[in-house]
């Protein structure tokens, strides 16, 4: 009997065996045998130097062949071990327990709340535009038209990497970016992580998220900004829900307003909440990218994504959200 016939045997006792085994020891026993330093495929290998020379090709291509069948073999069979696949009919094991459900996951609550804000901005027309976390000055202050003065700018009040660059503390970066790319009318929003040092506690983060909007095209109004915020706020919170807009200053809208909702404590007594800023977009900010502005008009608002996720669904501290409990996470 010639090598090659050897080798068909070796293989089919092997697998014969292996389909046999049902322990990690015997298993390993069967290793040693087969593959083992001193084992039949290594005895085979040896053989093979002996073997006439115009036989050696197809004879080594077959000693290969069997190692790596007997090598997968084997792993496959461990797993089915490991698994206890091969255990279920043993005496004591119960084939009719339900099966062990695997765990699975679902999206977080910031997801969650992003995803069902955009849904209701894109019934109102609004298109999805997102821009880097790590900008350049020039999106998050300069072409926002806040000079290098402003308080904000404050080194102290930003994560700079260099000079010019840093994590964006505002998702407004994104309206310069969209305009410097487009032209009017455009109308999108773009929900996002932005980044301040601020000293966490319940209600603040040094990570939290804004959703902006911009709607630039020819006679928008205050009156559409307004609009707009409070329909949002009565289908995100309830039909019920009052809005206020107070005056305020930004930098980058003229005039500019904060926009208030109105909650009710379990007594009844109404309180305020802010939930953002917004504004008519100041005319220098369209001239900066290069829109007519005497010819377009628009609104721009960025509201904070875990004050209002907060408030709907009664989340005391803003840090339970980053703390990864899935305790607390599974609830929503
Ligand atoms: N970026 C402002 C902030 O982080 C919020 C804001 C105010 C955004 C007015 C706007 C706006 O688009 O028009 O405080």
């Amino acid at each position: 009997m010639g090598l090659l016939d050897d080798i068909h045997d070796i293989r089919g006792r092997a697998v014969d065996e292996l389909a046999g085994l049902e322990t990690p020891e015997d298993l390993e026993a069967w290793r040693v045998r087969y593959l083992g330093s001193k084992g039949a495929v290594k005895a085979t290998m040896q053989k093979l130097k002996d073997a006439p020379r115009e036989q050696k090709p197809a004879l080594g291509k077959a000693a290969n062949e069997l190692k790596n069948a007997l090598a997968d073999a084997f792993e496959a069979r461990r797993g089915q071990v490991a698994a206890g696949a091969v255990r279920q009919d043993a005496p004591g094991a119960d084939v009719t327990l339900p099966g062990q459900r695997p765990k699975t996951g679902h999206t977080h609550i910031i997801t969650q709340t992003v995803n069902e804000i955009c849904e209701i901005f894109a019934r109102m027309g609004f298109a999805v535009a997102t821009g880097p976390e790590v900008e350049d000055e020039h999106h998050n202050f300069d072409a926002l038209n806040i000079p290098l003065a402003h308080p904000a700018r404050d080194p102290l009040d930003n994560f700079y990497i260099d000079d010019r660059t840093m994590l964006r503390s505002q998702t407004s970066t994104v309206q310069i970016r969209v305009m410097e790319n487009t032209t009017p009318p455009v109308r999108v929003i773009s929900p996002g992580r932005v980044y301040r040092p601020d000293t966490v506690d319940a209600t603040h983060s040094f990570m939290f998220h804004q959703v902006e909007g911009l709607y630039v095209d020819e006679s928008v109004t205050m009156a559409h900004l307004k609009t707009c915020l409070d329909q949002f706020c009565k289908t995100y919170f309830g039909p019920d829900v009052a809005t206020c807009f107070r005056p305020s200053f930004f930098p980058f809208t003229e005039p500019s307003a904060e926009v208030d909702i109105e909650f009710h404590r379990p007594d009844g007594t109404p309180y305020w909440v802010e939930l953002g800023g917004c504004g008519m977009v100041d005319p220098n900010v369209l001239d900066a990218v290069g829109y007519d502005s005497e010819k377009y008009t628009g609104y721009a608002f960025g509201l904070g994504i875990e004050r209002m996720l907060m408030r709907k669904h009664g989340i005391p501290d803003i840090r339970l959200l980053f703390e990864s409990d899935a305790r607390f996470l599974r609830q929503f």
